[in-house]
């Protein structure tokens, strides 16, 4: 057997019933093409891989990289690529929304040396998103290319697509600043590369799921803000962070509406009104933060009461170190805002500091 030229690498997470006719499609569709096929599955309880598995024993060209205690559809094609070693490689879906057919011409324009990059794009002229399963999906994926096209320079008119193909060498270049989180691969190696990389496109029509479901969810749409965030800020800021001063600025509008609410409705004491403003307040910046800024090691039951109580005791310190900063800043040099300004800066990286340490242990 000659050594591939092309390896497809096709992410999987409860595919069973799909992978078999992938592979009897990409037969079909690369006649005279040296290719290989790289299964990467996280460990789908429908066994998946078991199948892949299978195919691989009688089939050669396949193969199948089992994970284990990972998920992550970026970092499957991340790890899919660098397993395998021809001198082209592709990523698409594995549940045959995405049409192998167009895999020729990509490889041709590649061939061709006029490009290092190929993206399978559903916006151009001969595209369509028609399969996206609802509606709402499509709206969000519209959006998402809008957002993306005004905040990132790339020249990809479906910066959403999961759907290319490129030379070896120019993924080898980038892959160890690569993010394993989220769907946006593409647009990853795209915006991590620069413009030294040279983008092709390739129309194709993105088809309709008959097998398993997607397995878009909310996380994935924040991971996807996230890396916005993180190239718009050079990868210097953890988009973590930009989370939580985010749920802190709507911490400080709660806390102002529970005041004046309380102090309308006839709470006598000032203090007592701040007492159950800055209650709310917390417990809202608690629950946002639980929800969307450590959505992936998000707390439950008992153990997210237990980081409730650390989270309450230790904004508390960071309230008084704020509160102390911010006072000896004012008896140096009394202007209010720079004294003002660093108490609270001060505290945000505290609070911060402390919740990835102990609330929510991301490290
Ligand atoms: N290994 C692995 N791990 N594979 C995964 C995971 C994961 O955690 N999550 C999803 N996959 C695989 C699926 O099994 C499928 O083969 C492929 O990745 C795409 O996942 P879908 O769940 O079918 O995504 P989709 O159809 O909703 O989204 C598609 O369109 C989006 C744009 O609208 C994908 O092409 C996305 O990449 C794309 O952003
Ligand atoms: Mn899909």
């Amino acid at each position: 057997m000659a050594a591939a030229e092309l390896s497809i690498v096709l992410p999987t997470f409860k595919e069973r019933d799909n992978v078999a006719e992938l592979v009897r499609r990409l037969d079909a569709a690369l006649v005279g093409v040296a290719w290989e096929a790289v299964f990467v599955d996280d460990d789908s309880p429908d066994g998946t891989w078991q199948t892949a598995k299978a195919i691989a024993a009688a089939d050669p060209r396949v193969r199948c990289l089992r994970r284990v205690g990972r998920r992550g559809l970026a970092g499957a094609c991340i790890e899919g690529i660098l397993s395998s070693s021809a001198p082209y490689v592709a990523v698409m879906d594995a549940d045959l929304q995405h049409d192998e057919r167009v895999l020729t011409a990509m490889l041709e324009k590649l061939r061709s040396g006029t490009c290092d990059l190929v993206a399978a794009t559903r916006y151009v002229e001969g595209g369509s998103a028609e399969g996206l399963s609802n509606k709402t999906r499509g709206t969000l994926s519209r959006l998402a290319t809008q957002i993306t096209a005004k905040v990132l320079e790339v020249p990809l008119s479906d910066p959403m697509s999961g759907f290319f193909m490129l030379r070896r060498d120019s993924f080898d270049a980038i892959a160890p600043r690569l993010s394993p989180a989220g769907f946006k691969i593409l647009l990853d190696i795209v915006a991590t590369a620069g413009p030294s990389l040279r983008v092709a496109e390739q129309s194709f029509v993105f088809g309709k799921r008959e097998q398993g479901e997607s397995k878009f969810n909310i996380q994935i749409g924040l991971e996807f803000i996230g890396l916005l965030f993180a190239k718009l800020t050079g990868d210097v800021v953890e988009p973590r962070f930009i989370f939580f001063i985010l749920v802190g600025a709507i911490g400080l509008a709660v806390h102002l509406a529970v005041l004046r609410t309380s102090l309308a409705a006839g709470v006598e004491e000032f203090r007592t009104a701040q007492i159950i403003a800055t209650i709310v307040a917390l417990t809202s910046n608690f629950v946002l933060n639980n929800e969307i800024t450590y959505r992936d090691r998000r707390l439950k039951g008992f153990s997210m009461l237990r980081g409730f109580i650390v989270f309450c005791l230790f904004c508390s310190i960071g309230a008084l170190t704020n509160v102390g900063i911010a006072s000896w800043l004012y008896s140096e040099d009394p202007m209010w805002w720079v004294a003002g300004a660093a108490g609270a800066v001060m505290g945000a990286f505290w609070n911060y500091a402390i919740s990835s340490l102990f609330v929510w242990r991301t490290r």
